[in-house]
């Protein structure tokens, strides 16, 4: 939100009225809502361990398709991994709002609805769709949509929950038959960042990573301990692209690194831990944090230079994590905010949050997070590179104009 252009105090008003407006408070909570189905607790244990229930908790307008626990239990015979079983249940959230009366009025008799497993990208090409059918004598048939297949996979038992329309639960009568989401989903851990990141709308920060060696070394190396990768999305991220060509070699790889933090946060994390927080590139002095922050259902990342708001999940599975960004969040350490002619809103207090542990690749441990982010000055929609050669004490003890002053000294003596 770019709201730049306001008087300070009708900015200030705004925000009060906005803090006012977008309560933290959840649309629905599906843990909760199942819990008064005992015959559902497998299912429901199975979202949490799963981290499915925040995702589903952060949308509305979706259909959980929910199995018994005999059905649960047939599929967990199979001893799937915990990855595999986020594919597999993920099929099982229906991105529309289907309520028992609706699934009996489908027009032209079917519907073909997205799923989480879909919208999450960890279905292979276009797999990851439900087709609806609604059959004769009444009865509702549920098969994913892959490869031409015609099974009528599994069947409309009831409607378990409906909140129309933000969330509807209705029972199944088996899991559905996948073979694409039952395929073993790698581990965490042999994840290739790049591809994923790659595959799902961040190719050019994907390549910019792929590109530098120590970057790509330390993301590497802090895969297995736990990393929240924050990646700017291809559009956003080529527009910046001939600011990133300036940076030297060292300066990208600080960059990248800037982009992820040394340890695993689910969305649900990061709604409840606001605060600053270290990132790959934080070694000592050399800060490199930002602020995470709610603002209402959205998550916005900030530094003094600007602020950007998470818009995507690529890949949520302990260790790790990849979200998507709408803009390319700047680092005060490499990109001076523009003067800004609106002052500060009014600061609110935070805390800071758990100073994630030090990457991997320091020898030395990050600096301890400071409380008092909240002094940074109001988001301002550019910024000016700052001179690669200035590092961060000259910037903070003179300004540009006293760096610009410092290099004119050099110049003179030179002569
Ligand atoms: C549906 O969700 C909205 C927020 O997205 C919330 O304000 C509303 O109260 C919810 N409706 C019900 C019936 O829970
Ligand atoms: C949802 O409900 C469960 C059980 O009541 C609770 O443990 C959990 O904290 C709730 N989640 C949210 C996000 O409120
Ligand atoms: C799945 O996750 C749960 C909870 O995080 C954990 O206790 C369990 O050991 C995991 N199972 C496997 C097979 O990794
Ligand atoms: C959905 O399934 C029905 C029959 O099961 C079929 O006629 C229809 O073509 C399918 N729709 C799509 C989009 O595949
Ligand atoms: C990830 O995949 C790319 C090509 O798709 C490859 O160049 C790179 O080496 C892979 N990275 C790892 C860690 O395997
Ligand atoms: C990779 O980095 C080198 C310098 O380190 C640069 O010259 C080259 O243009 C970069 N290539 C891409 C595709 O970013
Ligand atoms: C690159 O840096 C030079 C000086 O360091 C500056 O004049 C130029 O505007 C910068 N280019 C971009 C695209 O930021
Ligand atoms: C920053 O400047 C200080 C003094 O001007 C110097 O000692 C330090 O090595 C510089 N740091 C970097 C990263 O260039």
């Amino acid at each position: 939100m770019q709201v730049h252009c306001a008087p300070p105090h009708l900015l200030a008003a705004l925000l009060l009225l906005l803090a006012a407006a977008t309560s933290p408070a959840l649309a629905h909570n599906i843990t909760r809502l199942l819990a008064g189905h005992p015959d559902f607790s497998t299912f429901n244990q199975y979202l949490s361990v799963t981290h499915l229930a925040a995702e589903i908790n952060s949308r509305t307008t979706i259909t959980v398709l929910a199995v018994s626990d005999a059905a649960m239990n047939d599929l967990l015979a199979e001893h799937p991994s915990n990855a595999t079983l986020k594919n597999i249940l993920s099929l099982h959230v229906l991105l529309d709002y289907f309520g028992s009366k609706k699934l009996h009025q489908l027009t032209d008799g079917f519907a073909l609805a997205a799923t989480l497993f879909q919208s999450t990208g960890s279905a292979p090409g276009s797999s990851g769709f439900v087709n609806i059918t609604d059959l004769k004598g009444g009865k509702v048939g549920f098969a994913p949509e892959e490869g031409g297949s015609s099974d009528v996979g599994a069947y409309y038992v009831k409607s378990v929950e409906e909140v129309p329309y933000n969330i509807s639960v209705i029972q199944i009568s088996k899991v559905l038959p996948s073979a694409v989401a039952a395929a073993p989903a790698p581990e965490p851990t042999q994840v290739n960042v790049t591809d994923v990141m790659a595959a799902h709308g961040c190719k050019e920060f994907a390549d910019a990573l792929s590109n530098s060696s120590d970057a790509m070394k330390t993301y590497e190396d802090n895969v297995v301990g736990g990393l929240t990768v924050f990646c700017p999305l291809d559009d956003p991220f080529k527009a910046f692209r001939p600011k990133f060509n300036n940076l030297s070699t060292a300066n990208r790889a600080s960059f990248l690194e800037f982009f992820a933090v040394p340890i695993y946060m689910s969305m649900s994390m990061l709604r409840s831990n606001n605060g600053l927080t270290n990132t790959l590139a934080t070694d000592g002095s050399r800060k490199f944090d930002f602020t995470v922050q709610n603002d209402g259902q959205d998550v916005t990342l900030k530094t003094k230079v600007n602020t950007v708001k998470i818009t995507g999940t690529l890949l949520d599975e302990q260790p790790l994590a990849i979200y998507t960004l709408d803009k390319v969040l700047l680092p005060q350490e490499l990109f001076e905010a523009a003067i800004s002619p609106a002052p500060a809103p009014a600061p609110t207090p935070e805390k800071a949050a758990e100073s994630p542990k030090a990457a991997v690749k320091h020898k030395s441990p990050p600096a301890p997070p400071t409380s008092g982010a909240s002094d940074s000055p109001a988001d301002s929609p550019d910024s000016t590179v700052a001179d690669q050669t200035a590092n961060a004490s000259v910037r903070s003890c003179c300004g540009r104009f006293g760096f610009v002053a410092f290099s004119l000294l050099l110049v003179v003596l030179a002569l």
